[in-house]
């Protein structure tokens, strides 16, 4: 037989659903397995929302409707941006996606040409460079660490930028880190990214989980709505990840072409589920404004204990719903049954195996040193992680 796509093959699946998936096999399998490995709010959708799906579903709004999305939700949004980050979209400039990942692929159809380099910060969400590679472009790798609260500097962008750079991309909360740009870092590299007019595609879909710091769109700084797509979407805001609705804001060209590829991938996300998106903009904040004083809560218990565990301080995130910690003091420490910790995958695998704790090895965000916990879990569930985490890490050697 001939063989598959050699573009297709050359792209690594995603860690972290890998991990997730494996997580929730295990425990159908009837294993006993802790898992703080999906991004993924453990509330239910607000009933709201719920109820708006099930009715566009009696009503029998379950037709095709425009590949951009439905025009009223996309008015929504356009209040939502005008609202919460002081931004003039219209309607026709927003398409609404299968999810804030499919905004990413959107974006990247949009912009990159073979041979295009795009700065992505690391650590980084595991999508961004596998999608860049697929569409041909080559990720450049800016390497933050965690003394510069794992930021990049104005320094670190301009010594990263080449006549073949095209692209910025910003993660801003970060998955998996938690750093938060303030205004002002941003604005610095905003200025940047416009003297080499370069284009910047802003995920923004973790906007409302800050502790503290002041989130600003990196669209909003001069220069920038011009170059920048936005990525946005309801799957962590409103407890809706499975219903699969995001969003690209852009400048009317691009979200012409973001249109156009997406009248042939997919023609438009579930209508029912645009519907259900439409109560979620319209019902406002203040499920996810209550979602993120919890999660602040959750994140000072899972902290504290896991500071005990190491022995040692750990960053405090200023946003997303992570802890992202390096852990390297233990590579070239022994299991019990003799094998060599040497990097994040053999820790997770190991803890995976040993003690049931489903975590995500830094490897997959690229920065190996550290692990990923996701915070958004039950008090309950925080604890035990931590005492298995606990448990296994004192069985190495
Ligand atoms: C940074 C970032 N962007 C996008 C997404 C994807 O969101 P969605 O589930 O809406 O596709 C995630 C999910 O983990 C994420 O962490």
């Amino acid at each position: 037989m001939k063989s598959l796509s050699k573009r297709t093959e050359d792209i690594a699946p995603s860690m972290t659903v890998a991990i997730d998936t494996l997580a929730k096999q295990l425990k159908a399998e009837g294993k006993d397995i802790v898992s703080l490995g999906a991004g993924e709010p453990d509330l239910p959708t607000p009933d709201a929302i719920k109820q708006a799906g099930i009715a566009a579903i009696t009503e029998n709004k379950t037709r095709y409707v425009a590949p951009v999305g439905l025009q009223n939700v996309r008015e929504a949004v356009c209040k939502k941006l005008k609202d919460e980050n002081g931004l003039n979209y219209n309607a026709s400039q927003i398409v609404l996606t299968s999810g804030a990942k499919h905004a990413v692929f959107n974006s990247f159809a949009a912009l990159i040409n073979p041979g295009d380099e795009v700065i992505i910060p690391a650590p980084y969400w595991v999508t961004y460079p596998e999608l860049v590679r697929w569409f041909g472009g080559v990720p450049v790798f800016v390497k933050t660490t965690v003394e510069n609260g794992f930021k990049m500097t104005v320094q670190d962008l301009k010594d990263a930028i080449t006549p073949k750079t095209k692209v910025v991309v910003f993660n801003n909360p970060c998955n998996p880190s938690g750093a938060v740009y303030e205004p002002g870092e941003m604005e610095a590299l905003a200025k940047v990214i416009v003297e080499n007019d370069l284009y910047c595609v802003s995920d923004e879909i973790y906007e409302h989980f800050t502790y503290g710091t002041k989130f600003v769109s990196a669209a909003s700084f001069p220069g920038m709505y011009e170059r920048t797509i936005i990525i946005n979407g309801f799957s962590k805001s409103h407890c809706m990840t499975g219903w699969r609705i995001g969003y690209n804001a852009a400048p009317e060209a691009i979200a012409k072409m973001i249109s156009k590829v997406q009248s042939q991938a997919i023609h438009h996300p579930s209508t029912p589920a645009q519907y259900a998106a439409l109560a979620a903009v319209e019902n406002g904040n203040e499920c996810v404004l209550k979602m993120r004083d919890l999660f602040k809560t959750r994140q000072d218990l899972l902290k504290g204990m896991l500071e005990e565990s190491l022995g040692k301080k750990l960053r405090a995130p200023e946003g997303a719903f992570y802890l992202f910690i390096p852990v390297n003091e233990l590579y070239g420490k022994h299991t019990p049954e003799g094998k060599a910790i040497t990097g994040s995958i053999d820790l997770c695998t190991y803890l995976l195996e040993s003690v049931g704790l489903a975590i995500v090895p830094g490897a997959a965000f690229g920065m190996d040193d550290c692990i990923r916990f996701s915070y958004a879990a039950s008090d309950d569930t925080l604890k035990e992680a931590a005492r298995r985490f606990d448990k296994g890490i004192k069985e190495l050697k």
